[in-house]
């Protein structure tokens, strides 16, 4: 796609590209094919901002996962957390002795996995890690929460694209950018 496309008019800048993200994507997976090797994890998706990023990591590793899903939703205005987490969807098998790993977006304040990381290990999973496509770390609220595979750290801006989205918009593009305040700034 084009970057004069239309949606990219809404962008402040491209952080990371479409590029970098499949070689990050790529190490990632091979990471996670050596340090699992002889297990059979259970990959979680967390719909819908992960998709992308969950699609294209399971091609990336050379073990037989398993795949689930779960649509989960935090209380509050499209760019903030409010810490209420709700279950839309919940995962179709149960995952008692199972590897688990949560595959996630985007970490900003850690509320969310951390309420889903606690929520998971109730069930009696043998291990839970997590995997964020980014991480926000300048805006963690909660330290003790541990991402044990990140791809990207970024900048405290609120970004949209390959998964991510404003109001369900831009989960489209290729690359990740900043969406220009513009959009949001008055809601
Ligand atoms: P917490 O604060 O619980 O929030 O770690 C994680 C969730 O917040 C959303 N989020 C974003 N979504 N662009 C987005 O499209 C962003 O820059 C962004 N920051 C946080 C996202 O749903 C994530 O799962
Ligand atoms: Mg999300």
């Amino acid at each position: 796609m084009e970057q004069s496309a239309k949606i990219y008019e809404d962008l402040d800048r491209i952080l990371v590209t479409k590029e970098e993200i499949a070689e990050k994507v790529r190490e990632l997976g091979q990471k996670i094919t050596k340090d699992y090797a002889g297990k059979e994890p259970v990959l979680v998706c967390i719909l819908k901002g992960a998709v992308l990023f969950f699609s294209d990591l399971m091609r990336e590793i050379d073990l037989p996962v398993t795949a689930d899903f779960m649509a989960i939703s935090s209380y509050g205005s499209a760019t903030k957390t409010s810490g209420v987490v709700r279950v839309l969807k919940d995962l179709d098998k149960d995952i008692v002795g199972k590897d688990v790993i949560i595959v996630e977006d985007i970490v900003d304040t850690g509320v969310t996995l951390n309420y889903l990381k606690s929520m998971l290990a109730h069930r009696g999973a043998a291990s839970i890690r997590i995997a964020a496509l980014l991480d926000k770390t300048a805006r963690r609220t909660v330290p003790d929460l541990k991402v044990d595979y990140v791809c990207f750290d970024i900048p405290d801006a609120f970004v949209v694209g390959y998964g991510l989205d404003y109001d369900q918009t831009y989960r489209n593009l290729p690359d990740i950018g900043v969406l220009s305040p513009k959009i949001y700034g008055d809601k």
